[in-house]
């Protein structure tokens, strides 16, 4: 796991983006995986800075990580709507390649398999981008999801639905309590993770995943088996991490970035 700590979450965004155009960039049919919620806001804004530069994703595909099980999907905070106003338009997609599971499918687990089908058909994901959870899930894999999993339903934790209570007008019972959330396993698969954090409140997570033990109950731990993770965090979401020292030499004399997989 490769961890960068830059000064604030402009610098985080910047860092992010630049490390996602660089792949994407050098594949003629990229496919990014997509994460929703504040932490990739500042990514997206640089990603679409960097496509009006003449970065051209229109033969990107996108898969997001996750979906709101119950909510109508023309809910401005359906993350059908979210990445459709956050990513395809901003980053000049092409709506019919961005991918996002069935929140209101009937046969939910139906809509699980075929979202894994689909990501298979597309060749994988080439970087996947996240967030974390102030409680360590990544997607909205809460503590204790199995390691290996895949694209399921998952219930919500309550304090996620409590963190996620301001998108929903300050009432945490307007959060949905179901989801359709790619697997931990699922994540894995990609052939590269970006995960990006900021803030305090964001410290402990960070930490427990990075240097904390591998397990179930910090489901970003799993990240330490991936062979390809970068994390890129602003100074207040390092506040807890123990070793700052080897992680800022080690960025200062980078021998290429772990996103550098060609
Ligand atoms: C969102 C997602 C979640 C968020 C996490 C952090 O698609 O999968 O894991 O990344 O809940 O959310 P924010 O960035 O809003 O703090």
């Amino acid at each position: 796991m490769e961890i960068i700590v830059l000064s604030d979450p402009a610098a985080v965004g910047r860092h992010a983006a630049r490390l996602i155009a660089d792949v994407l960039g050098r594949r003629p049919d990229p496919v990014l995986g997509v994460a929703t919620g504040s932490s990739p806001q500042a990514t997206y804004s640089e990603l679409a800075a960097l496509v009006r530069e003449g970065l051209d994703l229109s033969r990107a595909t996108a898969f997001a990580l996750d979906e709101y099980v119950g909510l109508d999907p023309a809910h401005p905070e359906a993350y059908r709507s979210v990445i459709h106003r956050d990513v395809t338009v901003p980053l000049r997609m092409d709506p019919a390649r961005v991918h996002v599971p069935d929140g209101a499918a009937v046969d939910l687990r139906a809509a699980c398999m075929q979202y894994e089908e689909a990501i298979e058909a597309a060749g994988g994901i080439d970087v996947q981008l996240l967030g974390i959870g102030a409680n360590g899930h990544i997607g909205f894999n809460e503590p204790g999801s199995s390691l290996g999993s895949r694209t399921r339903v998952k219930t919500l934790a309550p304090r996620t639905r409590r963190d996620n209570a301001r998108f929903f007008g300050g009432d945490a019972g307007a959060v949905p309590v179901h989801c359709l959330t790619q697997g931990i396993g699922t994540i894995l698969r990609a052939r590269s993770v970006l995960l990006v954090a900021t803030g305090e409140s964001k410290a402990a997570a960070v930490a427990a995943m990075a240097e904390g033990p591998l397990g179930a109950f910090c489901p970003a731990s799993a990240l330490q088996l991936h062979e390809r993770a970068t994390v890129v965090v602003d100074e207040a979401a390092a506040s807890l991490l123990g070793d700052r020292e080897y992680y800022d030499f080690a960025r200062d004399n980078a021998p290429g970035g772990a996103l550098d997989f060609d």
